[in-house]
């Protein structure tokens, strides 16, 4: 399988989302990454269910939406109804993981667990086999237009084992600080997917830098 691409909106110029979407809906990209965050498991805010709902109303590729925030079991009835195909949650927010994994698939979306840099990835030992895929950040989460961290190529490499061994159908995909110049890596290591922010939208030709990150896989 080709390498996946999910660029993440978070980069995406907000006033003018209708045509950023359209863009993504023209190029090469796989998923359309959404990043929710809310201000207390991160330290910053982006947006909610409504511009969640509106990118769903106008993308034609699933969305991938990455919940960073508390309390998440509150919320993913919503967020599947506001769009989502991809759903994940942050382990460290997450106290009944295996429940809030279930909730998912019963909503009919893909179930995801992400992990932030610090979070060493045997903790998924036991509930790998639950899951659809795994989200490794690169960078701490709350922003976008960070530089990635190089140890997560190694964190990729032991999923990608503990994947080979538990789960061969779970994707891996990995988050933060991600652009041509280290993606070989990054996939050469066991990626699947890779969210890409800033990269893309702020470069003068996204539709291109789409399809460069796509080739390398
Ligand atoms: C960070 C978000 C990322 C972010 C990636 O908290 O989860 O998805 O948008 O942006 P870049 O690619 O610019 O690091
Ligand atoms: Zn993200």
């Amino acid at each position: 399988m080709s390498v996946l691409i999910a660029p993440s909106v978070l980069s995406a110029d907000f006033l003018h989302l209708d045509r950023e979407i359209e863009m993504l809906n023209e190029s090469d990209a796989d998923w359309i990454h959404v990043d929710v965050m809310d201000g207390s498991f991160v330290p910053n805010i982006s947006f909610g269910f409504p511009i969640v709902n509106a990118i769903y109303n106008v993308a034609e590729k699933p969305l991938d939406v990455h919940l960073m925030i508390d309390s998440a079991d509150c919320y993913l009835e919503e967020f599947a109804q506001a769009g989502a195909t991809w759903l994940s949650v942050h382990y460290e927010a997450c106290p009944h993981l295996h429940r809030t994994i279930q909730t998912i698939r019963d909503l009919q979306c893909y179930a995801g667990v992400v992990l932030n840099p610090h979070t060493p990835v045997h903790v998924l030992e036991d509930i790998i086999s639950e899951l659809d895929y795994v989200l490794l950040m690169s960078v701490n989460p709350g922003y976008g237009g960070q530089k990635f961290i190089p140890q997560t190529i190694e964190k990729v490499k032991k999923l990608k084992k503990m994947v080979e061994a538990f789960n061969p159908d779970c994707l891996i995909e990995v988050d933060g600080g991600i652009s041509t110049a280290n993606a070989a890596e990054i996939i050469a290591a066991g990626a699947d997917v890779l969210v890409a922010g800033n990269a893309v939208f702020k470069n003068e030709d996204p539709k291109k830098i789409i399809s460069d990150l796509k080739k390398l896989g």
